[in-house]
């Protein structure tokens, strides 16, 4: 099939039908009508305003999410602002939650589409902002009028990145968000051009749609904000994220299928799998496993990460090889870290200053002389005194055991692991499966 063929097969797949565009806007209307009369009881005043894909038509079909903004004035303080705003919040959506960001918002459910409800300050420039969420009006603005020609190119382009695992700026996804999909889109003229510029892509790479110039960012992919020069659109965007857009853009571009445009999820390992996967590949695998801190997912899995980057530091350095890593969670939490290396020898060699070295050599040598629980001193080939002494761990769980609270943990998972784990090695991690078999299947067979 060419290029071309497979995009419109694509489209016609991710582009909603009149009816479900009419749905949306029959809940809209309902919601700001909500919304307004709610303002009406305020003792303040306040405007709704839609945002994100909804307001400019580069939703996927299916994929239902309004965000609906309701804007109060900047003199208004802080706890007012949420105040108030909860209260809108509640209003429109009776059967909606608080969730945090920023500050608190109300997410529920109208007639089969998700709903945020966020309050935010209506500022006079985007860089007088008190908030993060009070940009989005500023995206919104900036693409009017832009992106309506395109609005089908950002929803294949959205397929496309959610098909490779780049598409979310949330934390844990750390890809590319719907606005910066919007700018890429629109900055090389829709989405053959997008993928054939990514293609290309040496990392750094910088766009700046609004030609602000100067400020320099330290990141794989820079769009400098159109709305604020001092920020980066693409922030969050991981260097891997980046690297698979440029690997799945050439493979998708030398054989186009609409295949690309889906995600596959292989089927979950059972634990007899996962143990003899283990086997086959004649590693030390070793896992912590505890009941996840209930917090919300940007706050987890960067916590998770710390951590897991914590022991694999702690494991390199003891010798212990690491090969790779991944962490885990839904109810229950897993970092993994599969090492080369299963077993250290009992004694480990600490090298001592050469002998010609007066001074140092004479102190170590006093140092260690007396030493009942190392073996030497003694000089080595190269003419350095040498002790060797006890390893502390000689297994990668018997370390993770005893570094674990020495690594930087996120607080939560800190708290979590002081709570109860369980430290698992070997065959024994295969247990993750009853959790995690589809996170295992993956990374057993790792895909770019
Ligand atoms: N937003 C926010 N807080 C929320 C929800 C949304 O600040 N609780 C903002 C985001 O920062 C973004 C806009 O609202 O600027 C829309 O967010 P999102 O739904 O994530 O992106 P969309 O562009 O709507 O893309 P999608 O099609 O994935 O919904
Ligand atoms: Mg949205």
């Amino acid at each position: 099939m060419s290029f071309e063929s497979v995009v419109e097969a694509v489209r016609e797949r991710v582009v909603p039908e009149a009816s479900e565009v009419r749905a949306m806007e029959r809940v809209v209307a309902e919601l700001e009508a909500r919304a307004a009369a709610a303002i009406d009881e305020l003792p303040v005043e306040a405007d709704t305003e839609l945002v994100g894909s909804t307001a400019r038509g580069t939703w996927l079909a299916g994929d239902r999410d309004i965000d609906l903004f309701v804007l109060f004035s900047p003199e208004l303080d802080r706890e007012d602002l949420e105040r108030y705003g909860l209260a809108v919040g509640h209003a429109v959506l009776p059967d909606g939650h608080e969730e945090f960001a920023e500050h608190p918002y109300v997410k529920g459910q109208r007639g089969g589409f998700d709903v945020d409800c966020v309050p935010c300050y209506a500022v006079e420039r985007p860089t007088a902002i008190r908030s993060a969420v009070d940009r989005t009006p500023f995206h919104t603005a900036y693409l009017e009028g832009e992106i309506e020609p395109l609005a089908d190119d950002v929803r294949v382009a959205k397929a496309f990145l959610s098909a490779i695992g780049a598409y979310g700026s949330d934390l844990r996804t750390k890809g590319f968000s719907g606005f910066l999909t919007e700018l890429l889109v629109s900055e090389y003229g829709g989405f053959r051009a997008f993928v054939s510029a990514a293609a290309a892509w040496e990392p750094p790479v910088r766009l700046d749609p609004a030609d602000h110039g100067a400020r320099e960012f330290d990141d794989p992919l820079v769009v400098v904000d159109p709305t604020d020069p001092e920020r980066n659109v693409a922030a969050v965007c991981s260097r891997r994220n980046v690297a698979r857009l440029v690997h799945h853009a050439r493979r998708l571009l030398a054989d186009p299928t609409a295949e690309r445009f889906e995600s596959e999820r292989p089927g979950p390992l059972s634990a007899p799998e996962v143990a003899g996967r283990i086997a086959d590949r004649g590693t030390e695998p070793v896992a912590v496993r505890f009941a996840a801190p209930d917090i919300v997912e940007d706050q987890l899995y960067p916590q998770l990460e710390t951590s897991l980057s914590g022991l694999v530091g702690a494991l390199d350095r003891a010798g212990f090889s690491p090969l790779r890593s991944a962490c885990f969670a839904d109810r229950r939490a897993a970092l993994l870290i599969e090492c080369a290396v299963p077993e250290l020898s009992g004694v480990k060699r600490h090298d001592g200053p050469p002998v010609g070295v007066r001074e140092h050599a004479e102190g170590f040598y006093r140092t260690y002389r007396e030493d009942e629980s190392v073996t030497g001193p003694f000089i080595d080939d190269d003419g350095r005194y040498a002790v060797e002494r006890a390893r502390e761990a000689r297994t990668p769980a018997a370390l993770v055991r005893a570094k674990l609270f020495e690594v930087s943990l996120g607080t939560h998972v800190e708290a979590a692991l002081e709570e109860d784990h369980e430290v698992l090695a070997g065959s024994d991690v295969a247990a993750l499966a009853d959790s995690f078999g589809a996170e295992l299947a993956a990374y057993f067979d790792p895909r770019p």
